[in-house]
């Protein structure tokens, strides 16, 4: 098996949520899957798609074989970004932390405008020494355009010439509309596809993640494999069998029940950038104003990263004794890559006495059960998602879960999980307040609202 669901945590009396009633929502749930199959999203096919793994990998070989660059850096926000950082942060072994492959270049997220962060590292990288990937589905995300115009003027100056500069750049985006498709179009950049209906935050197994990876030389074709293998289980399965359709209902069910913080509590050091990942896919998918009917619900959980154990020494005494608001979801990896046994001196010290023969493994593993134990003695729902290894081919099962138990838990709360309105307002805003054209009176208005507010601010 690629992935299980421990789902024992989630069940006690009717205070928490009963087996029962979990069993008689059943049948709604497995209409929602089966409208999810009927709809067959292009997401869900990623892993099928020969045809853009095999783009991303010549590519990759392509810019290894001409420019052999030293730094590979990612410009994108939100999907086209944390699904790069997540999946970078898991493979990679701990001394080479963004460069996970000796010889590949190290790799870079820059999904901040930050002009501190942003002007630290294009002073410190040589323009001639990197390879650029610009991710923008929609192409019009203003973080990524400008991001874009300081890169280009960066490697422009490092080469000497536009055709030089233009080698070192691949656009990733859409492959008919949008801002940056039209630019690589007349400018002759090369481009790599966002394929039509593949939202950000459900493209991580499309060259908006595989580009990054065969850059950094990860194992591309185990991750899709692993995502084809879950997929394909998730379809043979019994609605009662189907551990995508167990988490999202279970989920849901515990949010009529109150429970709207969903703790992503990761066990593993190398998996701390998939609860970023998690917490976009979770949040912008399923916190909506309107439902399908348009009618105005403001539903959503709030997803909530953790790592395990740091985490345990900074959040769990909220969650053992504060409010009955959460749901918990622990990553176990089974067997980590290496078994580090705790070293024999200082045996007589009663202060390491517990420590005796014991390995950092079965140390981890106890401070997870502890807390799975103290959480289920506290009367707080809790569910496991077991990962054999922390692979590529096991990352690629995850990714592909969390995606389906996402769109089920969006069939199952009757909202779209694919659009993100409250991210186009937001987006829309900063276009007008940078003055973008066509948008002056919208800025106007936005200022006049802002000077409207009675301002409330404090120094000290
Ligand atoms: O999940 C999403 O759709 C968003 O988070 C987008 O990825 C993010 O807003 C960036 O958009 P784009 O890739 O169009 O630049």
């Amino acid at each position: 098996m690629s992935l299980t669901l421990d789902g024992t945590g989630l069940f006690g009396d009717a205070a928490l949520l009963t087996r029962a009633d979990f069993m008689l929502a059943l049948p709604r749930a497995a209409q929602a899957r089966d409208r999810l199959l009927q709809m067959e999203p292009a997401w869900r096919r990623l892993h099928a798609r020969a045809d853009l793994l095999e783009a991303c990998l010549r590519r990759a070989e392509e810019v290894r074989a001409s420019q052999a660059p030293e730094f590979f850096v990612v410009l994108g926000i939100g999907g086209s970004a944390l699904g790069n950082t997540a999946t970078i942060a898991a493979l990679a072994p701990v001394l080479q932390e963004w460069r996970p492959t000796a010889g590949a270049p190290r790799v870079f997220v820059l999904d901040n405008v930050d002009p501190d962060w942003l002007g630290e590292f294009f002073e410190a990288v040589p323009g001639d020494r990197m390879h650029v990937n610009v991710i923008s589905k929609s192409g019009g995300t203003i973080e990524t355009s400008a991001q874009f115009l300081l890169a280009w003027d960066h490697v422009r100056r490092a080469t000497g010439s536009d055709a030089a500069a233009r080698e070192r750049f691949t656009i990733t985006t859409d492959p008919s509309g949008g801002h940056f498709r039209a630019l690589a179009d007349a400018q002759g950049f090369t481009t790599l596809p966002v394929p039509p209906g593949v939202g950000g935050r459900f493209s991580v197994l499309s060259p908006v993640g595989l580009f990054t990876a065969a850059m950094a030389g990860l194992d591309c074709a185990s991750l899709l494999e692993g995502a084809g293998k879950t997929d394909a289980r998730l379809r043979a399965a019994t609605p009662d069998q189907d551990p995508a359709l167990a988490y999202a209902l279970a989920h849901v069910l515990h949010m009529e029940r109150g429970r709207r913080n969903h703790v992503h509590f990761v066990y593993s050091h190398r998996a701390r950038l998939l609860g970023d990942w998690y917490q976009q896919l979770w949040g912008e998918s399923l916190g909506k104003k309107r439902d399908l009917q348009g009618r105005v619900v403001h539903v959503g959980p709030t997803p909530i990263a953790a790592i395990g154990p740091t985490d345990q020494h900074s959040q769990i005494q909220l969650y053992v004794e504060g409010p009955d608001d959460k749901v918990y979801t622990f990553l176990a990896v089974d067997r980590f890559a290496r078994e580090v046994a705790v070293p024999p001196p200082f045996a007589d010290s009663p202060a390491f006495a517990t420590l005796r023969g014991r390995s950092f493994g079965e140390l981890m593993r106890a401070e997870r059960e502890g807390t799975e134990i103290a959480l289920a003695q506290a009367g707080r729902p809790w569910c496991r998602i077991e990962l054999c290894r922390m692979d590529a081919f096991h990352l690629g099962a995850y990714f592909l879960f969390c995606e389906v138990a996402t769109a089920l838990a969006g069939e199952l709360l009757g909202v779209d999980p694919f659009d993100q309105p409250g991210v186009e307002a937001g987006k829309i805003n900063a276009l007008a307040l940078m003055g973008a054209a066509g948008q002056e009176s919208l800025g106007v208005a936005l200022r006049a609202e802002q000077a409207a507010r009675a301002a409330w601010r404090l120094s000290c």
